[in-house]
């Protein structure tokens, strides 16, 4: 496996152009796929060839940016007014595409403001589309600087609050927080890979991640192309690895936390909380304050996708000739599935929330996180 950087996201400016790794056929095939329109871009992300909540929201931006670029290519546009009202209708197309990670809607609302001041102030057709190019470039540039961040105050938070430097630490992870799900170095998985490079990671766990096999597909593939000496588990083994193996932390990514700090993220996250909370385990969030919806007060008000049963009653992988990429039934035909996406963990549950500003944590009087909007202004 390389040591080379995993770039899921390749955005080119000239010419314009926009491929995403297509996260469905990993490990076994890396295959780019290019996105020109803004179908393409909703198609990608609505069937998870690009999935995580950063990743998501750079990709909307990115898919704006070249969709605009192609029709003003085509003359498309007469006029300033006519590219705002063609980016309203596709920012709101744009954001159908996934309800639960904050990250979607955060971008679109970004740029309709974006756009309506650009239009407003009577920039040209073209200085408007330069700015969106540059807002989606920048969005990537500088996800990549809050990770490293989020990583590295994670990783010195955990070493010094978990066993005052005396040994190298086991963390568990859940899901795929890495490069694939960012635009790059990863949030939970970041603050594992900070461990690493530091010298203070004792070993990676990480969970395979029914039903899409998030962490079996994605995690693994990470961890082993970094060559971080880890641990796959099935979900239901969680507890029996926590009662048989002294886990230092559990360190998780978000979809969306809300001004309490309860936390939407994948599916099965909740189970882990209350597992290290029977063990006494730190339960660490990861978010970049772009998942952070301070609009949304508590946990209940978030909406949880629920995804198509198929996700769980097939399997994806390499078929075993070995050549072939293929789904298999694992069920009787026409069993009921309920199949949500995410959960969400209580602010209870949670230790700590990593953002690339630092580490918040709650007071140890009333086990509550501070307003995170009062924080988050500091
Ligand atoms: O359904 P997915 O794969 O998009 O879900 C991803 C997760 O739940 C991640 O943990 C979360 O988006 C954080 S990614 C840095």
């Amino acid at each position: 496996m390389s040591s080379l950087p995993l770039e899921s996201i390749i955005f080119t400016s000239e010419p314009i152009s926009l491929k995403i790794l297509n996260q469905l056929l990993l490990p076994h095939e890396t295959t780019f796929t290019s996105i020109n329109t803004i179908e393409d871009g909703h198609t990608a992300i609505k069937t998870m060839q690009v999935r995580g909540a950063p990743a998501i929201g750079i990709v909307a931006a990115l898919t704006l940016a070249v969709d605009l670029a192609r029709k003003h290519k085509d003359s498309y546009f007469h006029t300033p007014d006519a590219i705002l009202s063609d980016v309203k209708k596709s920012l709101n197309f744009l954001k159908t595409a996934r309800p639960t990670a904050v990250n979607l809607f955060r971008t679109v609302d970004d740029l309709s403001v974006l756009v309506e001041e650009r239009t407003k102030q009577n920039d040209s057709m073209d200085d408007i589309i330069e700015a969106v190019v540059r807002n989606g470039k920048q969005m990537l540039v500088d996800d990549q600087k809050v990770n490293t961040a989020i990583g590295s105050y994670g990783a010195d938070y955990i070493y010094d609050s978990v066993n005052r430097h005396e040994k190298k630490l086991k963390i568990l992870t859940h899901c795929n927080t890495g490069s694939l799900a960012t635009g790059g170095y990863g949030t939970a998985l970041g603050i594992i890979r900070s461990l690493y490079f530091k010298g203070h990671l004792m070993h990676a766990y990480f969970t395979e991640t029914r039903p899409y096999n998030q962490g079996a597909r994605l995690t693994a593939y990470e961890l082993l192309s970094d060559g971080i000496p880890s641990t796959m588990i099935c979900d239901s083994m969680a507890a029996a690895l926590m009662s048989n193996t002294e886990i230092d932390a559990i360190v998780l990514g978000a979809d969306r936390v809300a001004r309490n700090g309860d936390t939407a993220n994948k599916i099965g996250t909740y189970q882990l909380a209350i597992v290290a909370k029977y063990y006494g385990i730190k339960f660490i969030v990861a978010a970049p304050t772009s998942s952070i919806d301070l609009n949304t007060v508590s946990g209940k008000e978030i909406i949880i996708e629920e995804r198509p049963s198929e996700e769980v009653v097939k399997v994806a992988g390499l078929l075993e000739d070995n050549r072939e990429y293929g789904k298999v039934l694992t069920t009787p035909r026409n069993v009921n599935v309920w199949n949500p996406s995410f959960d969400v963990t209580p602010a209870t549950l949670i230790t700590a929330i990593v953002t690339e500003y630092g580490v918040i944590t709650k007071s140890p009087d009333t086990n509550e996180f501070p307003d995170l909007a009062e924080v988050l202004v500091k």
